[in-house]
């Protein structure tokens, strides 16, 4: 059956072309050019997506999708403005308009947007139990990334163009800012999303285990190699493979890289025969290259050879346009997920998280969200109250010692925060909110090691107890 949709719109060019666009991608399309005419066709059409102009002759369009909202909440609805209506953008936006699209309308745009909303729907039916929890080395499920500035919609037509191909992608851009999902929806757009996508977190992983997890050993190759194992790009056969924090690849491994990324070819641990593997590479990076190569840290070669397309994922003050979809999607999330009731942020609340700079990007978005949900009995969250939780979040340490010294306190911060993620480099930087580099030096400055002792032991389960504990995510 052809999917059915409602356009909406009092000038005529827009609706003929509109209908154009969708005739030729097969679909079922009713025209109205008028709110109520518009609303009365979609009690009879019953279309699967709504596109509606924002003003309209009579009812305007904030109007038509307030009643479109309340009478079929499921249905997503498409708004078409103009750049100087931003404001009433941002109300369709809060009011759940699914997207929105800025006349002149292009063609591109507003095939991404249908291939956006396609994923959204599978996404929501997959959501009817909980959102699993992506595993390294496993399927995972297609992710969803939201936003609609331009600065995300050149981000998106990179990751269509370069999902056809196999070539090789470097991502980069500041912590939180999705570089991971960038990297999964390359691959769940790919011919070649059936198969596995992995991650090689070149960060946790003990050097000498990088390359028999990456390329696998044979049988006797070092004690315990008590039979042959295949590693991950073996594994992953033609899927993907993630390198995530590349830049902290250990100097050998660099050069072990660029060999199969040459000749595709690679040998097991202790092994002579090459094995051939066609998986595709996919790195990301939160430090600058550059300067890795610069300090002798990263090979050049290396390098060249990795960024033939480079994706910089902006950071989230340069975006902030994003801001109030995000803030839907992950109130909407948790809602789903049973984290906290449904709750909406008041005008004054949403002002307040645009005005931010927002270190810690989108993840530190979802952070001070989900705690302002949780921590706030009442369903809708006020200036007040997000104001309350953006301080409190920990995008950096809360570094007010309550006893003894601030550097013990921050000690057994750090500490406590690696052992409840059972040492996983990756969730602690997470929950901290911090740099795997910065991390480090800190692990390093405490000599925090797995055997550790917290200093002030008792003082720490206390506060865990009360105000310092993060708020897990997901
Ligand atoms: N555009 C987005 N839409 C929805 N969720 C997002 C978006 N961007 C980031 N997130 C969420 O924010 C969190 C951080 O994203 P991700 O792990 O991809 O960032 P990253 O750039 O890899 O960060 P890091 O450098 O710290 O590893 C994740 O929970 C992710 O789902
Ligand atoms: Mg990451």
């Amino acid at each position: 059956m052809k999917s059915r949709v409602c356009i909406i719109d009092d000038q005529r060019a827009i609706l003929e072309s509109m209908e154009m666009f969708f005739r030729l991608r097969n679909w079922e399309v009713a025209t109205a050019a008028d709110g109520p005419a518009g609303l009365a066709l979609v009690e009879s059409f019953r279309p699967a997506l709504v596109i509606l102009d924002i003003r309209l002759p009579g009812l305007s369009g904030l109007e038509v999708l307030e009643e479109l909202r309340s009478r079929f909440p499921e249905l997503p609805v498409i708004i078409i403005t103009a750049y100087q209506d931003m404001e009433s953008t941002i109300r369709a936006i809060k009011l759940g308009a699914f997207d929105y699209l800025h006349k002149p309308i292009d063609v591109a745009e507003m095939d991404a947007l249908i291939r956006r909303l396609e994923q959204t729907r599978q996404a929501r039916s997959q959501k009817e139990g909980e959102v699993p929890e992506p595993e390294a080395g496993q399927s995972d499920p297609q992710p969803l990334i939201i936003a609609r500035s331009r600065k995300m919609k050149e981000v998106f037509k990179v990751i269509a163009l370069v999902s056809e191909s196999r070539v090789t992608v470097l991502i980069q851009g500041e912590s939180g800012t999705g570089k991971e999902l960038i990297a999964r929806s390359i691959h769940y757009n790919s011919p070649w999303k059936d198969r596995p996508f992995t991650v090689m977190d070149c960060s946790t992983l003990v050097d000498s285990l990088v390359e028999s997890e990456l390329f696998g050993y044979e049988k006797g190759a070092f004690t315990g190699a008590q039979e042959t194992r295949k590693g991950r790009l073996e594994l992953t056969g033609e899927g993907t493979i993630f390198f995530d924090e590349i830049g902290e690849l250990p100097l050998n491994m660099q050069g072990k890289l660029l060999r199969f990324l040459q000749s595709g070819e690679f040998v097991r641990v202790g092994g002579n025969q090459p094995i051939f593997s066609k998986a595709r590479i996919v790195a990301a990076t939160n430090r600058d290259l550059t300067k890795r190569v610069q300090d002798g840290k990263f090979r050049e070669d290396l390098y060249y050879r990795l960024k033939v397309v480079t994706i910089n994922a902006p950071p989230l003050r340069n975006r902030k346009s994003d801001i109030p979809l995000l803030t839907d999607f992950f109130l909407r999330k948790m809602g789903a997920q049973n984290i906290a009731k449904r709750k909406r942020l008041s005008p004054g609340a949403l002002e307040l998280l645009l005005q931010h700079d927002w270190p810690g990007n989108v993840r530190q978005l979802e952070n001070v969200l989900t705690r302002c949900a949780v921590l706030t009995p009442d369903l809708v969250l006020t200036r007040e109250h997000t104001e309350a939780c953006l301080q409190d979040a920990p995008h950096s340490l809360r570094l007010e010692a309550p006893e003894g010294s601030r550097e013990d306190f921050e000690r057994d911060h750090i500490l406590g925060i690696l052992n409840s993620q059972d040492w996983h480099l990756g969730k602690t930087c997470a929950q901290l909110q911090m740099s795997r580099p910065t991390l480090r030096a800190r692990m390093k400055k405490y000599g925090l090691k797995k055997a550790t002792v917290p200093l002030g032991a008792n003082d720490f389960k206390k506060e865990q107890g009360n105000s310092i504990k993060p708020i897990r995510i997901g």
